[in-house]
């Protein structure tokens, strides 16, 4: 069954633990934070604080995405904190095998992620040993944007280098995801939809979960 993420990114941060508990009732099978940091990215967000203060509040599992230059400074940060899923981008990583193994040696599940325009063959000698890797559908910084089309045929690409490979590591894509663009995503292969405008910006939660799981079935 697909699985649907709620970036809270979307969500009203004055309110934050509710924010959390409402999806988390409605459905969600993730919480996706969106950790920014004004280099990487132009946008600013969250920092382990964050992630620490909200840990108590769920059980789902933290899917921790790193828009950090250099993010094995923050890796056992994240992990302390209580991130269930740690993802570092190709981008941003000089030496990313290391990094994935940081991210292990400190118990967190290993994500790795592709801008838009980065081709799917930089990540080809390092899928084994990633539990997850997370396709943008947008450029990265800021929630809200359109979803770039282009990107589900690299979907199907890495789905089918999964597949050769006998690796079953989630295929998650992130980025104006939403009851009209989920369908592609999950025919192209993908298991794991991020959203966090289409969830947060409705006042039902449980139905724009539900609304966003249907149409991919
Ligand atoms: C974008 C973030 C996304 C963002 C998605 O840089 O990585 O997770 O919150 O937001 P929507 O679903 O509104 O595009
Ligand atoms: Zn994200």
């Amino acid at each position: 069954m697909v699985k649907v993420a709620p970036s809270i990114l979307s969500a009203d941060f004055s309110q934050l633990k509710e924010e959390i508990i409402d999806v988390d009732k409605g459905g969600a099978d993730y919480i996706h934070i969106d950790v920014m940091d004004g280099h990487f990215v132009p946008n600013i967000t969250i920092g382990p604080l964050i992630v620490q203060a909200v840990r108590p509040h769920t059980e789902l599992p933290l899917d921790v995405h790193l828009m950090i230059e250099e993010p094995d400074r923050y890796v056992a940060d994240f992990a302390k904190a209580g991130a269930d899923i740690i993802s570092v981008h190709v981008e941003a990583c000089r030496h990313l095998h290391r990094t994935i193994h940081l991210i292990k040696e400190h118990g967190a599940k290993t994500g790795v992620v592709l801008n838009p325009a980065t081709p799917a063959e930089t990540i080809k000698h390092i899928l084994k040993e990633v539990d997850l890797v997370l396709l943008m559908t947008v450029n990265p910084g800021f929630g809200g944007q359109a979803f770039i089309p282009e990107v589900v045929a690299k979907i199907e690409e890495v789905k089918n280098m999964l597949s050769e490979l006998g690796h079953d590591a989630e295929l998650e894509v992130d980025g104006g995801v939403n009851k009209e663009t989920a369908a592609s995503c999950r025919a192209a292969g993908a298991n794991v939809l991020v959203a966090g405008s289409a969830v947060y910006k409705h006042a039902d939660r449980q139905k724009a979960i539900e609304q966003i799981r249907g149409s991919a079935e």
